[in-house]
Formats: C-alpha cells, structure tokens, sequence
C-alpha cells in the first residue's frame, strides 16, 4: 500500500468524498476548510488516492472531520492505515484526545474506530439528516498520550 501523505488536492478531497456521502462537499468547501488552522487532509498516495481522512487539532484535543474510501476500494486497509496514520499526526502535534461522531447505522466506520482503538462516549440524538428524518449519531473518543 502507498504510503499516506499530507494533501491540499481539494478537487480530488471533492471527487472522494462524492462518491462515499450522499450531501457532498464541494472544492471550495475544502479550500475554506484547509485555511482554516489545525485542519490537515492525508491521502492514501499523491496520485489517484484511493481516500483521504480530515482532522482538525485544536490544542491538545483533534476531531475527525471526514473519512472516505472510494467504494471500489474498501476493504483493503485503506481506511486503517488513513486512521493510523492521522494518529501518528495528532501524537506529533501533542494531542491528547480524538473524538468524533458518527451515524449510528454506520457500520462499517464503527467497525474500523473500534478497531483503531476508539470507543462510544455518548450520542447525539437526531444529529445527522437521513431522507426527511434524522438518525443519531454516536460521539466516539480516544486517548492518545499514552499510544506507541
Ligand atoms: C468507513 C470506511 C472509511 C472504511 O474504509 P476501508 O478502507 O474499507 O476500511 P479497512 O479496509 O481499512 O478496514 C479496517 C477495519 O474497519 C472495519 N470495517 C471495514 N469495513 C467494514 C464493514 N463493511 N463492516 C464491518 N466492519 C468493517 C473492520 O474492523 C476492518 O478491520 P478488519 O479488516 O481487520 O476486520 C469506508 O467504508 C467508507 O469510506 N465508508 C463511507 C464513508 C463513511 O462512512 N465514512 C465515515 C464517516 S464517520
């Protein structure tokens, strides 16, 4: 697998990412967010990546963004080595705890937090639109001071 590396390619964040949530994110919605300090997006290569993941370090704690793979390349360790490595970042940057929210029926991404050492530490009813109602999300966190 190549290795994951630090990208402002925000047409290409656009392109992922409409192709993973139903309510994309335009380029320009990424430019703003890249401008704005302690947002960082990591790819899985430089060219034709096939994910990226966006945080954002405030202080000593991150939040995850965003996380996509493209559908014709789940499965393969992308989404592990993007989490891992985005670690690796925040651990370097002096964070100490990641946290997130994420759709209670997504399976998979829950899958792949809990495997990266996440766990549930609440929920927010109601919090993300699906069709003409809403679905909760669960906030999920992680210490990192502590990782290797
Ligand atoms: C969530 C997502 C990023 C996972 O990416 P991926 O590259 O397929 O994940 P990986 O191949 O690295 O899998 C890592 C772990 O995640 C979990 N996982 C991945 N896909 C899964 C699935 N369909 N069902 C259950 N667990 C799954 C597994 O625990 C897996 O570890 P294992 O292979 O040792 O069992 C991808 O499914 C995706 O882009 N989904 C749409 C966008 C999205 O929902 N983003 C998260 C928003 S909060």
């Amino acid at each position: 697998m190549s290795a994951v590396v630090v990208t402002q390619d925000t047409e290409t964040l656009s392109a992922i990412h409409a192709s993973s949530f139903p309510d994309s994110w335009t380029a320009l919605f990424f430019g703003a967010l890249l401008a704005q300090p302690g947002v960082f997006a990591l790819a899985t290569s430089e060219t034709y990546p096939a994910g990226f993941i966006l945080i954002r370090v405030v202080a000593d704690e991150a939040e995850i963004l965003t996380l996509a793979v493209k559908p014709d390349q789940r499965s393969h360790g992308h989404g592990r080595a993007l989490m891992t490595a985005a670690m690796k970042l925040m651990i370097e940057s002096h964070v100490e705890r990641c946290f997130l929210e994420v759709s209670v029926d997504n399976v998979a991404a829950i899958g792949l937090y809990t495997r990266t050492g996440f766990a549930t530490c609440g929920r927010r009813r109601d919090y993300y639109q699906r069709g003409l109602g809403h679905i909760d999300a669960i906030m999920m966190d992680r210490q990192l001071k502590s990782a290797s």
